[in-house]
């Protein structure tokens, strides 16, 4: 039986997350948790609601514990499993992306595994099994591109909240949803592929291919190229990060291959800057993703009151990239000054935005 600590219950991937241990006998629920959101419907013998995560998984001594929380919320839970030798299920990729080579250490001290959930990087996980890393030449991320996908600048500058709400393929949580729409989710991607597949910048492309049926690629040295595709639906990654290596079986429908006409186009990143900004982030290094991180965590919680247009996110984040230092953390406390910082550079700029 495989325990599994839940943090993120009540949110988009920790629902599913739920269906799936339900319907497998090896997985057991040890530990649920949330932000504020009642746990009463969840059957764990742990609960908590709010509060410190690391508590929790001191209590619950998981065998995989699934980062399911949205924002840098997730970053102590992150460093905990990985610092402490448990299997890290991860879709909170705010974490791994803010604390970057911060995590890295904390894994070659702890040795937790990463498996991750985010179903791009579950796909070039899958891909990337038994081969070595001289053998890849490069990494393929692909993105719906969002619901404003083939927009020019000008026909966005009063789209709302709801506008962006409305994601094309894909049933998430608010905040990665309008990080979809500006492309900002693809940048939050890059990063996180760099950190867990050790591939530089420049060997990670992003291509769109707007019915999410190609989840990513990965090109070998020898011209071949392996792709990871079938319906998007976040359970399957989700059951193959806490079931592996077994890959469990999932009710999700079989792709239709006869009715399929695949496309892929460059993104439009003069149009929507997030992405470019994020690879200049993880390029400069040191605190500059969690930077970008923190940054955009404002402008979206902003855009979603109705305080910021959707195209001023890009100008809060690239300002705050602008005005911090890009020092490495030597430790949490300094990644979490950082991070306070970003946040107050954004705060700043929304007050004249
Ligand atoms: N949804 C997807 O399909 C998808 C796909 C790939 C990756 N991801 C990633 O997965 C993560 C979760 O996304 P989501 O769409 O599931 O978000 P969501 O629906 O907004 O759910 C977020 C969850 O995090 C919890 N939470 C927030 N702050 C917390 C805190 N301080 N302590 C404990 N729990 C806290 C929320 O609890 P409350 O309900 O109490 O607020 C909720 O359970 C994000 O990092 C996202 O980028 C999601």
């Amino acid at each position: 039986m495989k325990r599994v600590a839940l943090l993120g219950a009540t949110g988009s991937i920790g629902r599913q997350a739920i269906e799936i241990v339900e319907a497998h006998p090896g997985l057991e629920l040890c530990a649920a948790a949330s932000g504020s959101a009642s746990l009463d419907d969840v059957d764990a013998p742990l609960k908590q609601v709010g509060g410190d995560l690391t508590e929790l998984l001191e209590r619950a001594q998981p065998d995989v514990a699934l980062n399911a929380v949205v924002g840098f919320a997730g970053i102590h839970a992150t460093l905990w499993a990985l610092e402490h030798g448990v299997d890290l299920a991860l879709a909170n990729k705010e974490s791994l992306v803010a604390a970057g080579e911060l995590a890295l250490a904390a894994q070659a001290r702890g040795g937790g595994r990463i498996l991750p959930v985010d179903s791009e990087h579950s796909a070039l996980y899958q891909c990337l099994q038994g081969t070595s890393p001289d053998q890849v030449a490069s990494l393929v991320l692909t993105g719906s591109g969002g619901p404003f996908r083939g927009r020019a600048r000008d026909e966005l500058t009063a789209v709302t909240p709801e506008e962006a709400l409305a994601h094309p393929t894909w049933r998430m949580g608010r905040k990665i949803t309008i990080d979809s729409a500006t492309l900002a989710n693809k940048g939050l991607e890059l990063i996180e592929a760099h950190f867990l597949f050790g591939v530089p910048y420049d060997r990670i492309e992003v291509v769109l291919q707007p019915t999410s049926v190609v989840h990513s690629l990965v090109r070998f040295r020898d011209g071949a190229a392996l792709a990871h595709i079938g319906n998007p639906d976040m359970r399957v990654p989700i059951s193959y990060a806490l079931t592996f290596p077994e890959r469990a079986a999932v009710p999700v429908a079989a792709l239709d291959l006869t009715s399929l006409t695949l496309q892929f186009e460059a993104p439009d990143v003069e149009t929507f800057p997030m992405l470019r900004l994020a690879r200049e982030a993880g390029e400069a290094g040191g605190t500059a993703p969690c930077v970008f991180n923190a940054a955009n965590e404002v402008a979206v919680a902003a855009f979603l009151d109705g305080r910021l247009p959707f195209l001023a996110i890009a100008e809060v984040v690239e300002s705050a990239l602008e005005r911090s230092e890009h020092a490495p953390a030597r430790d949490l406390d300094e990644l979490l000054d950082a991070d306070r910082s970003a946040r107050a550079l954004a705060d700043e700029r929304l007050a004249v935005a």
